[in-house]
């Protein structure tokens, strides 16, 4: 058999460095601090870090809005900081994948402080610039994600200046050459660094049509992702996960099929699923586990051949996993059944930091408490939209980003172990009683985190094993079976708060070895298994 792609074996694991250990007091974490956590994560075992931005940056959007991609932020550390964390992770064995951001720089660019000077200063053409419409307004209608018009005037050059974001995150224009040779170099530069690949940010909009008001999915993506392919990537053994949140089953082998400029996507349709159709993310909305499987069947059968897929359950942008799809009530079996489901699959699992901890959501009493900026620009929107304060105040504490950058809880100590200062973000109250001092006191997430990653390290099953669900309507039970090469694993869970007698197809037929279990280990299932509230095994037989 040819050996497999490392990254298809390897577990990753997401950083956010402003809250994950601070070195210095100063209420964010660094660099430095994400080295004395290194061994941590190797004992954890997971084999790739995923660093959200550490570039230089006014911060507008923490580090997604980007003044120098060759620069480390100052209140991340220094170049030499960067230089020695790469070092130290690769003596554990440990690899480093970078996020790269460029569908946008910050508005403190280089480039754009030069572009915005004048029609035809140097580096305009860096940008996305149009001119007023007939009234003097904006070129078109076209809105940004963080609310407001995608269009902001600009005096200097008397146009509008393109931005899918905050007006600090003015868009790259991609239709131009010298921009994407000045992005392919400074991504060479960083793989002759020794980064191990990119999780690349929001890709899916570079081949945007403004004009034709197309942002995601646009007519150019495939034809700029293969042309950094060839000018950065081909060659080289790395990992490059793209952000596309418009990727579709019908279209996600152009990024990542046999052919296909990329690895593998982020893809959210699980995430959609889950949003209202009128207020998306800012009214909760009632999970439903037979819609949530399906949208999992339905990449797990599309990537089946060909292409690879990404699971995760959390990251920066999303809420806390236990908090959104089980239940604090059953915090750690719950933490642990969502694991098993997800780290079973066909695919690279990613953990999102403290997952591993099954870290919750917290409570933002107003709407004022919530730092993201993404909170403030929606308000104005939903309330337009008919949404009431109340309901926006539930829907930003359900699925509010805040919720997962609240700080690292290391320990019981104050301020969570996180920093000696005074956190740029609340911690988090419930530190006193989970925390990664206590990882190891029973029933403990971290050890089951552990124990899935091993698996997938020693079960070639886990790479490459089919997909087949089971009880795909049950709305309590998580189910189903993997088959390679004479073996059969079965992944039954109970993802809900109540004891469940779950009525298999094969009933009686299980038994083997229990590779992973919540509560006690089952070898052998009977006729109609009864399980515990959130209680999750895979069990492994020849067939
Ligand atoms: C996606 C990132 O994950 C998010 O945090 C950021 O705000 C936007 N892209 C813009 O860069």
């Amino acid at each position: 058999m040819t050996a497999q792609p490392w990254w298809k074996t390897a577990v990753g694991y997401q950083v956010y460095p402003r809250s994950f250990c601070d070195s210095n007091g100063d209420g964010v974490g660094d660099l430095p601090g994400i080295a004395s956590k290194l061994d941590y994560l190797a004992e954890l075992g997971i084999g790739f870090i995923w660093l959200s931005p550490v570039y230089a940056s006014p911060m507008a959007d923490n580090g997604y809005d980007i003044s120098d991609y060759r620069a480390i932020a100052p209140v991340f550390g220094t170049m030499d900081d960067f230089d020695s964390l790469l070092a130290q992770a690769s003596a554990r064995g440990i690899r480093i994948v970078m996020d790269l951001v460029v569908n946008h720089t910050s508005d403190q660019h280089a480039w754009f402080r030069e572009a915005k000077l004048g029609r035809s200063a140097k580096y305009h053409d860096f940008y996305i610039w149009r001119d007023p419409a007939p009234d003097g307004g904006p070129p078109n209608n076209m809105k940004s994600t963080f609310g407001g018009p995608a269009w902001t005037f600009s005096p200097e050059t008397g146009q509008y200046y393109f931005h899918l974001f905050a007006p600090a995150q003015p868009d790259l224009n991609w239709a131009n050459p010298a921009l994407r040779a000045e992005v392919y170099d400074m991504m060479n530069w960083w793989l002759d660094k020794g980064v191990a690949g990119f999780r690349m940010d929001v890709i899916d909009l570079i081949g945007k049509d403004p004009d034709a008001g197309i942002a995601a999915d646009g007519p150019t993506l495939f034809a700029h992702l293969a042309e950094m392919q060839r000018a950065a990537l081909a060659g080289r053994d790395v990992v490059t996960v793209g952000e596309a949140w418009s990727a579709r089953p019908d279209n996600a082998l152009a990024y990542c099929g046999a052919d296909g400029p990329l690895s593998m996507v982020f893809q959210f349709a699980h995430v959609l699923e889950g949003w209202d159709a009128t207020f998306g993310k800012w009214k909760a909305t009632p999970r439903n586990l037979p819609a949530l499987k399906r949208v999992f069947d339905t990449w797990q059968a599309a990537l089946a051949q060909d292409g690879w897929n990404s699971l995760f359950w959390s990251n920066h942008d999303l809420p806390r996993a236990v908090s959104k799809y089980g239940d604090t009530r059953h915090r750690a079996h719950s933490a642990m059944a969502l694991a098993t489901v997800l780290h079973m699959m066909k695919g690279t699992p990613y953990i999102y930091q403290g997952e591993e901890l099954g870290m919750t959501n917290t409570t933002f009493p107003t709407r004022a408490a919530f730092n993201d900026l993404e909170v403030h620009g929606a308000w104005p929107e939903m309330q337009a939209l008919g949404l009431g304060e109340a309901d926006f105040l539930a829907g930003a504490n359900a699925n509010g980003r805040d919720n997962a950058r609240t700080p690292m809880q290391w320990s019981a100590a104050p301020q969570a172990g996180f920093t000696t200062g005074t956190p740029w973000l609340p911690v988090n109250p419930n530190h006193k009683t989970i925390n990664a001092a206590q990882r190891h006191t029973p029933p403990s997430v971290f050890a089951h985190y552990q124990r899935l990653i091993r698996l997938r390290q020693h079960h070639p099953i886990l790479t490459n094993g089919d997909h087949r669900p089971l009880l795909p309507d049950d709305p309590d039970i998580w189910a189903y079976t993997r088959h390679w090469q004479g073996q059969r694993l079965t992944v039954l869970a109970n993802l809900s708060s109540e004891t469940r007698q779950i009525a298999l197809p094969e009933a009686g037929q299980i038994s083997g070895q229990c590779l992973s279990h919540t509560h006690a280990p089952r070898p052998a299932l009977g006729a109609h298994p009864a399980f515990a509230p959130w209680e999750a095994v895979a069990i492994l037989a020849s067939t």
